[in-house]
């Protein structure tokens, strides 16, 4: 079984889908920590995507989930803290853009789900990753209340932050992620819409909870 949450960056949807993982006794998987994964290795190849294309190939990427942490590791190394920095966040949207990169972590997504029941969240999965998943959900938030959620998350991570910076990334990533071509940021038809700007977290979980019980 699968069951998704899309939605914009900041709107709730990883410590939900992680909470919901919990209640519900799911596995919980981050595409969008595939996408930073594969950032890292863009950006180590200069932004070239001729010689991207091959280390994508190439690359060994797994990722796991225990205690509440979604680890990720390439190649051997652990780069679950370095995918959430500045950097990766920067070039992320640059590099969900591109079809081919879309094609290699869509491939990877569906593979990995066979193994067991998930919680996926993400931009697209209602709509083209798994259009018949179990359940559907669209979380939205305002983006002031979005960006303050962020910068506490970076905060409470012992990264810096600014208030600004972080609002200025987040409108940016909207604009990038819901008007780029490839598998625009879209709620699926059928896909159940909750407004988290001002419910409670354990409200949101409970209602997907609900649903998924039901
Ligand atoms: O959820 P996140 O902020 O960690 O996602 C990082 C980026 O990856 C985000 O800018 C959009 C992209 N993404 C995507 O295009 N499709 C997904 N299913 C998940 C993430």
């Amino acid at each position: 079984m699968i069951v998704v949450i899309d939605g914009p960056a900041g709107s709730g949807k990883s410590s939900t889908a992680k909470a919901v993982a919990k209640a519900c006794g799911l596995h919980y998987l981050d595409s969008g920590a595939f996408y930073r994964a594969i950032t890292l290795i863009y950006i180590e190849n200069e932004f070239k995507k001729n010689t991207f294309f091959e280390s994508l190939k190439q690359a060994n990427i797994s990722f796991a989930f225990e205690n509440n942490n979604f680890t990720v590791v390439l190649n051997g190394t652990d780069v679950t803290q370095q995918i959430r920095e500045s950097k990766v966040s920067e070039h992320v949207s640059e590099v969900a853009a591109i079809p081919e990169a879309r094609e290699f972590v869509n491939a990877y997504l569906r593979d990995f789900v066979k193994s067991g029941n998930f919680i996926a969240d993400g931009r697209d999965l209602g709509t083209i990753v798994f259009p018949d998943a179990r359940h559907k959900f669209f979380l939205v938030a305002d983006l002031e209340q979005r960006a303050q959620r962020r910068m506490k998350e970076m905060l409470e991570d012992g990264q810096r932050a600014n208030f600004d910076d972080v609002l200025n990334n987040l409108t940016q990533r909207d604009k990038k992620d819901t008007n780029r071509e490839e598998a625009p940021l879209v709620k699926a038809d059928d896909a159940i819409v909750i407004d988290t700007t001002s419910i409670s977290f354990d409200e949101q979980v409970a209602m997907i909870v609900d649903r998924i019980s039901a």
